[in-house]
């Protein structure tokens, strides 16, 4: 995939095609908007210039070329025509596109193919920032690249011709290829528990900072980073790009004193990585090492882009990836409905009325700084509750081989001290009655699908994810 775009003064021109299948897969969304969603993935390279962009109606998918004859000339004249007749040099497809297919559709068409996934790991490892975050976006490059793979080898196809070096007597280049991918996964895996190891010990040492813990969580482009900036008054880059923030960024803030002035409560603020919908299966390690520090939050600030049309759905997918990572539904969340100021002053109007009806609702523009005293003072009283919870000492004991449980345990930063028996783990734990609710109910929910399971269907984010992604 990393040889998709050159290296040259000029952005590579792309044009985006956005497969519509229908209602085949359940889709549930608007196809413009998810071409305008495709678009906007594609800009935030800043390799890439869009010179076109449209939505292929697909009824059945061709297993060589993926469209129709005549969609495949129809929209390959969009592509030669686009940029004033120069034609696009790379065509990215939002959606699955099989190694035989992308060949084929390379040659008809002349140009590159990159499909969802590829795209979306060219951005994470545009913006991957910590060694954790590099390790996790090479890692999934690999797990993809190995599906592809598997795949083009019951094509009987040669899929790439790297990795000649390995391989004993008898052995094809395909299982060549596939062997060198597994070591180095291998490789890369083991590095990864140590960096994560590592910081497991950071955050058991941060767990005793006394200062509650506030994270933004919300769909890409909602506006978690112009608001962290408006808080903190820091500099993070707020770029109108998905993904400009990759790895997690926490900083201390004073909430202002009942007098306005800034020595009230200090809170640690932490802003995460956006969530997006159909998040490509080989992606979703990538994303838990910066989900995780949603765990020992003291408090949720969901932040939602109220003037985007389909607010809901967007508000629905985090709600299921906050699920997924096992977030109790009861942890203190504040909705902040944000953009007001993109909204008609009727709608804006009748907004505010349900924001002053529910105290878990603000809505604010982080842009133009409307409502965020308000959200600011419901921050402070929201937490002054929060702390005020009960806390109970347990001992909880750990079977050596639950890894899952005891790394929860760590993640929500519960964990006071550690005794190692002969068959299990005794953890002294610290926490409030929802933590231990969160973790009972921890039990009944299935593990992550390792990334060697090749049949795992693409698109929707899986369930149910051990929060230090072990195996
Ligand atoms: P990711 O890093 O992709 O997760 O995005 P994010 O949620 O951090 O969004 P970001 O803060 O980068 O904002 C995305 C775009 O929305 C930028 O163009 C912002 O200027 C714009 N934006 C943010 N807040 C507001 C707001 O209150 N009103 C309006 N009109 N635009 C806003």
């Amino acid at each position: 995939m990393a040889d998709a775009f050159e290296t040259r003064q000029r952005p590579t021109r792309a044009f985006v095609i956005h497969p519509d299948l229908g209602d085949r897969r359940g889709q549930r969304r608007s196809p413009d908007l998810a071409l305008e969603e495709a678009v906007a993935l594609a800009r935030a390279l800043p390799a890439i210039e869009v010179v076109g962009a449209t939505v292929a109606r697909l009824r059945n998918p061709s297993p060589g070329m993926l469209f129709s004859s005549g969609k495949l000339d129809e929209v390959g004249a969009e592509i030669a025509a686009a940029a004033d007749g120069d034609g696009a040099e790379l065509v990215l497809i939002d959606g699955p596109v099989t190694p035989v297919q992308q060949r084929n559709l390379e040659k008809h068409w002349d140009v590159k193919i990159l499909d969802r996934t590829g795209l979306i790991l060219e951005i994470f490892a545009d913006r991957a920032r910590t060694r954790e975050g590099v390790l996790q976006v090479e890692l999934a490059a690999l797990s993809w690249q190995r599906t592809r793979l598997v795949r083009a080898w019951t094509h009987l196809e040669r899929q790439r011709g790297g990795f000649g070096f390995v391989g004993g007597p008898g052995e094809t280049q395909l299982e060549a290829d596939r062997r060198a991918i597994d070591d180095q996964m291998v490789r890369l895996r083991r590095q990864l528990e140590r960096v994560v190891k590592t910081r497991t010990l950071h955050r058991a040492a941060r767990a005793k900072v006394p200062y509650p813990i506030v994270a933004l969580v919300g769909y890409t482009n909602a506006g978690k980073s112009t608001l962290f900036n408006r808080l903190t008054g820091a500099d993070v880059m707020a770029e109108d790009m998905l993904f400009a923030t990759l790895d997690p960024t926490m900083r201390a803030i004073n909430l202002p004193g009942a007098d306005g002035e800034a020595r009230g409560r200090r809170v640690i603020l932490s802003d995460t990585v956006g969530f997006i919908s159909d998040l490509p299966t080989e992606l979703v390690a990538a994303f838990r090492a910066t989900l995780e520090e949603v765990l020992e939050a003291d408090l949720i600030l969901h932040v939602r882009d109220i003037s985007h049309p389909e607010t809901e759905e967007q508000a629905a997918d985090v709600g299921d990836i906050l699920d997924s990572l096992g977030v109790d539904e009861d942890v203190a969340l504040i909705e902040v409905w944000n953009k007001i100021d993109a909204l008609s002053d009727d709608t804006r109007a009748a907004l505010r009325r349900t924001d002053s009806r529910r105290a878990d609702v603000q809505a604010v523009s982080a842009l133009t700084g409307e409502g965020l005293d308000d959200l600011v003072a419901a921050i402070d009283a929201r937490l002054a509750e929060v702390l005020d919870e009960p806390r109970s000492e347990a001992v909880v004991t750990v079977p050596h081989d639950a890894g899952r449980s005891r790394a929860w345990l760590h993640a929500a930063g519960v964990v006071e001290r550690e005794e190692s028996g002969d068959d299990a783990q005794r953890l002294h734990v610290r926490w409030t009655d929802r933590q231990r609710r969160a973790f009972e109910a921890l039990d009944g929910t299935p593990d992550a699908p390792g990334e060697d399971e090749d049949d795992t269907p693409p698109g929707r984010t899986p369930g149910g994810w051990d929060p230090l992604g072990r195996d």
